[in-house]
C-alpha cells in the first residue's frame, strides 16, 4: 500500500541511495539565494541548484511566463509545425553566440545536446562527402551527460565502466591540460598548456585525419573537478581542428548563460567553435531546455545536400524540443541575464570567490584549490580506504552544520554560486566551508 511521505520509491540520480534515506536532505523552497527545508531553515545556495539556476531561485519574471504559456499554449509539437517562441529563442541565442553561428536546435537537457552535437558532426561529414570521418574525440575527466555517447567521450571512469563496450570510434581522449606537480593551487586559469592540445597531432598520426569527425571539450571542465584552461590551449585545438579539417564542440552547458562571465566561454578565449551546447542557465533551472548552437557552415551543408525541398535533412529531435513552456521560461531568464547585467556582475565578483576560496589554502584535507570564472573548486584529499568518502561528508555537514547546500564531485567541493551572489553571499559560504573543513576525518 502506498504510504504518504515514504521515501522508497525514487530512485535518487547519482546519489548513495542508502546513505540519503538513511537521513535525507530535503529542499522544499527556494528563493534568491536561499533554499528552504521542510522546517523552514534557510540553506545559502553555493552551487546554483545544479550549476543552472544563475539568477537566483523563484524569480516572478520566469514562474509568471512559464504559467502564461501553460495557459495559452501547453504543447505544439515541433516535428512539421512550429510555435513563435520557438524562433524567438533560437535568435536571440544565436545572437549571444560568435558570428556565424546563427541556428539552434533545440533539446531538453544536456546530455541530449552531447548527443545531436556528436550526431551532427558525423552525419556533416557524410553529407559533404567525408563519410569515413567517424572519430569523435573527448578529453579526460570529461562530463557531457549520462547517455551512452556522452559517457563514451566523457572522460569519468565511474560514469564508464559499468556500462560495458561503449560507442565504437570514441575511444581516444586527449589528456585534461592539467599537471599536478606545477599547477596546484593557481590562480585563475592555469597559463599555456598548448602542448596538451598538441595530443590531437599524434591521433592524428596514429589514425588518419580524414577518420576524425570532432573532438569535444569543456571550456571548464565543472563535474570532472573544476580545471579551468588558458585561451592559449583552447586556441591551439582550434588551430589543430583547422589544419586537419574536423569539428570542434564546446560543451557549454555549464559555461554558458554566464558562469564565465560571458554569454558563452567561447568570447571569454576568443575562440569560435563549429558547435556550442547549452542547457541549465538558459532557462535558469526552471524548465528543462537545451540545446546546440551551429555554425551556419555546418548548418548550409545539411540544407544544400539533402535532395528537394521535402527531404527532411536531419533525422533527429525530441518530443519536447522547443517545449513552448521551455522556451517561455528561457526567453524571461534571458530577459533577467541582460536587464540586470549578470554576465558583468559575475566578472566583477570572480575575484571575490578567487580570493575567498584560495583563503582556505591549508585548511585540514586540502590537497588543491582551482578556480575559473565565477567557480571553484576545492579538491579534499582522498581517503585511500573509501574514494569519496570524504566528499560526502562535505555536503553532509555542509547541509547540517553550516546551512550550505554545495556540489561534490568524487573529493572535490565545487562552487558556483548564482550570478546575483554579494560579497557578503560569498563570504557566507567561504565561512561555511571553513567551518565543514574543520570537521572532516
Ligand atoms: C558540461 C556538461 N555537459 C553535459 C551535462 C549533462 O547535462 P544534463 O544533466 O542536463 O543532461 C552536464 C551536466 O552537468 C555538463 O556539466
Amino acid at each position: 500500500m502506498l504510504q504518504p511521505n515514504d521515501i522508497s520509491s525514487f530512485w535518487l540520480p547519482f546519489t548513495p541511495n542508502r546513505a540519503f534515506k538513511a537521513s535525507p536532505r530535503m529542499l522544499t523552497r527556494a528563493d534568491g539565494m536561499y533554499f528552504y527545508d521542510e522546517a523552514g531553515r534557510a540553506l545559502l545556495d553555493a552551487c546554483a541548484g545544479l550549476w543552472c539556476c544563475n539568477a537566483g531561485h523563484g524569480r516572478k519574471q520566469i514562474a509568471d511566463a512559464i504559467s502564461r504559456a501553460a495557459h495559452e499554449l501547453d504543447f505544439a509539437p515541433t516535428f512539421q509545425f512550429a510555435h513563435p517562441r520557438a524562433f524567438e529563442l533560437s535568435q536571440r541565442v544565436a545572437a549571444m553566440a560568435p558570428e556565424g553561428m546563427d541556428h539552434v536546435f533545440f533539446v531538453n537537457s544536456g546530455s541530449e545536446a552531447a548527443d545531436t552535437a556528436l550526431k551532427i558532426a558525423r552525419a556533416y561529414f557524410q553529407k559533404i562527402g567525408q563519410g569515413t570521418r567517424f572519430r569523435l574525440i573527448g578529453r579526460e575527466k570529461a562530463y557531457h551527460g549520462t547517455t551512452l555517447a556522452g559517457i563514451s567521450v566523457g572522460g569519468i571512469g565511474n560514469n564508464r565502466k559499468p556500462y560495458g563496450p561503449l560507442i565504437p570510434g570514441t575511444d581516444d581522449h586527449i589528456p585534461l591540460p592539467y599537471d599536478y606537480a606545477t599547477m596546484r593551487f593557481t590562480r585563475g586559469e592555469p597559463k599555456g598548456g598548448e602542448s596538451y592540445a598538441d595530443a590531437l597531432e599524434n591521433l592524428v598520426a596514429l589514425h588518419g585525419a580524414e577518420t576524425i569527425a570532432a573532438v569535444i571539450v569543456e571550456p571548464f571542465s565543472g563535474s570532472g573537478g573544476v580545471y579551468g584552461s588558458s585561451a592559449e590551449y583552447f586556441k591551439r585545438l582550434r588551430a589543430i581542428c583547422d589544419k586537419y579539417g574536423f569539428l570542434l564542440i564546446f560543451d557549454e552547458v555549464i559555461t554558458g548563460f554566464g558562469r564565465m562571465g560571458y554569454a558563452f566561454a567561447a568570447e571569454r578565449y576568443g575562440v569560435t567553435p563549429d558547435i556550442i551546447n547549452f542547457a541549465k542557465g538558459v532557462s535558469n533551472g526552471a524548465a528543462p531546455l537545451g540545446g546546440s548552437v551551429i555554425s551556419n557552415k555546418i548548418h548550409d551543408a545539411f540544407m544544400n545536400n539533402s535532395g528537394g525541398e521535402h527531404a527532411i535533412e536531419l533525422f533527429h529531435g525530441h518530443t519536447y524540443s522547443a517545449h513552448p513552456l521551455a522556451c517561455a521560461a528561457a526567453l524571461a531568464t534571458l530577459d533577467i541575464y541582460r536587464d540586470e547585467g549578470l554576465f558583468e556582475h559575475a566578472r566583477k565578483m570572480e575575484k571575490v570567490l578567487e580570493d575567498g576560496v584560495h583563503s582556505l589554502k591549508g585548511a585540514p584535507f586540502v590537497a588543491d584549490i582551482r578556480n575559473a570564472g565565477f567557480a571553484a573548486g576545492i579538491e579534499l584529499e582522498m581517503d585511500s580506504k573509501a574514494p569519496g568518502r570524504r566528499g560526502l561528508d562535505a555536503i553532509k555537514l555542509a547541509f547540517h552544520e553550516q546551512n550550505l547546500v554545495v556540489r561534490v564531485g568524487g573529493d572535490t567541493i565545487a562552487l558556483s554560486p548564482p550570478l546575483i551572489a554579494s560579497e557578503s553571499d560569498i563570504s557566507k559560504i567561504i565561512d561555511g566551508i571553513r567551518g565543514v573543513l574543520s570537521k572532516l576525518s
